[in-house]
C-alpha cells in the first residue's frame, strides 16, 4: 500500500495490491473507478484545451460522461505518477485524444510515460493505466438484454458456440462478458469499432461455461478484489486479460504484455482519514 500525503481538502490514495501468483507475469495494472457523486463541479482542474472541448459538447450526457472519465483518469496518473492530487496538478495532466479517439496522456505538454484506458457507463468510469508501451484496454458493460442480431452480427463461431452452451440465467452475464472483452480489445489496438468485432475472438479459459457461474465476484464495498482470467485474439497478436462482474456490470481488461491481476487504487477521503 502507498500513500500519499494528504493536503488540505484533497485525498490519499491506497493501493489494494494483489499478485494473481500463477502467470508468473511482472507488469502491473492499476486501475481506479470513480462515480458522479466524486467528480468536483468546478472545471479548475480541466487544462485550457480540455475546457474548450467540454464547452463544445452540446449533449448533457456526453458532457457528464466525459468529465467523469476525464476525473478518473486525472486522478490515476497523478497518483500512478505520485503528484499531488490538487486541481492545478490535475489541470496540467492532459487526456488527449488521438485521431482514433484513443486517450494519450500529457503533463505540462509533454507525453507522460504512462499508457491509460478509458470506459464509463451508467455513472461509473474506470481507468486503466500502465507502463508506457503497453498495450491496454478496459471496458464496463452493463448486464442487459440484447437483440438476437447481436450474437451473430458480432461474435465469432466459437464465441456463438459457447453463447448456445451457457444456461439462460447465465446468458446475459456471458454476452456482456465476451461484448466487453471485444471492446477492451479493440481499444488496445486503439481502433475501436472501427475494426470488425468478428476480427477479435475472446476465449473465456478452458472451463468457460463453469467459470461463468462465478457472477456476484465484483462486490463495490468488499476490500476483496475477485477476478478471473481470459485471453483475446486478434490476427496474429494475443491479448491477456482479466475480467470480474456481478449481476449488474461486467468489467474487463487486457494487456500486452501480460500483467499480474489487476490492482484497484482506491480513492481515501482525507476527511476520513484525519491527522491525529
Ligand atoms: C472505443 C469504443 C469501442 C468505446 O465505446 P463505448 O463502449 O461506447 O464507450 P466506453 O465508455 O467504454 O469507452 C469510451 C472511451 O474509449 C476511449 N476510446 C475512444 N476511441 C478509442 C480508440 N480508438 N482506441 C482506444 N480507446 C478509445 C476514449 O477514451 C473514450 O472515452 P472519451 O471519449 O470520454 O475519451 C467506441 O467508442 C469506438 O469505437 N470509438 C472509436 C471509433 C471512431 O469512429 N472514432 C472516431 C474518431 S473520435
Amino acid at each position: 500500500m502507498s500513500r500519499q500525503e494528504a493536503a488540505p481538502d484533497a485525498v490519499v490514495f491506497e493501493r489494494k495490491g494483489a499478485s494473481d501468483g500463477q502467470s508468473g507475469a511482472t507488469m502491473h495494472v492499476h486501475w481506479l473507478e470513480q462515480t458522479f457523486a466524486e467528480v468536483s463541479p468546478d472545471t479548475d482542474w480541466l487544462c485550457p484545451a480540455e475546457r474548450a472541448q467540454l464547452e463544445a459538447m452540446r449533449i448533457a450526457k456526453r458532457r457528464e460522461d466525459w468529465r467523469l472519465g476525464r476525473w478518473t483518469a486525472k486522478h490515476a496518473v497523478a497518483a500512478h505518477l505520485d503528484l499531488p492530487l490538487l486541481p492545478s496538478a490535475l489541470a496540467a495532466i492532459e487526456i488527449r485524444p488521438a485521431a482514433s479517439g484513443a486517450p494519450d496522456v500529457f503533463i505540462d505538454d509533454r507525453a507522460a510515460l504512462v499508457s491509460v484506458s478509458l470506459t464509463h457507463r451508467d455513472g461509473r468510469a474506470v481507468c486503466a493505466i500502465a507502463p508506457a508501451g503497453t498495450r491496454l484496454g478496459c471496458d464496463l458493460e452493463v448486464v442487459e438484454p440484447r437483440c438476437r442480431a447481436f450474437v451473430a452480427d458480432y461474435f465469432t463461431p466459437a464465441e456463438q458456440e459457447l453463447v448456445a452452451r451457457v444456461p439462460g440465467a447465465e446468458r446475459l452475464g456471458v454476452l456482456a462478458l465476451l461484448w466487453s472483452a471485444k471492446e477492451s480489445t479493440l481499444k488496445a489496438l486503439r481502433e475501436g469499432l472501427r475494426l470488425d468485432p468478428r476480427s477479435v475472438e475472446v476465449n473465456l479459459g478452458e472451463d468457460a461455461v463453469a467459470a461463468l457461474a462465478v457472477n456476484r465476484s465484483r462486490v463495490p464495498s468488499s476490500p476483496v478484489e475477485v477476478w478471473h482470467k481470459l485471453s483475446t485474439r486478434f490476427q496474429q497478436q494475443l491479448f491477456y486479460g482479466w475480467r470480474q462482474c456481478d449481476d449488474e456490470f461486467v468489467l474487463t481488461m487486457v494487456s500486452a504484455p501480460e500483467s499480474t491481476q489487476p490492482v484497484r487504487m482506491r480513492m481515501v477521503s482525507h476527511l476520513a482519514n484525519p491527522p491525529a
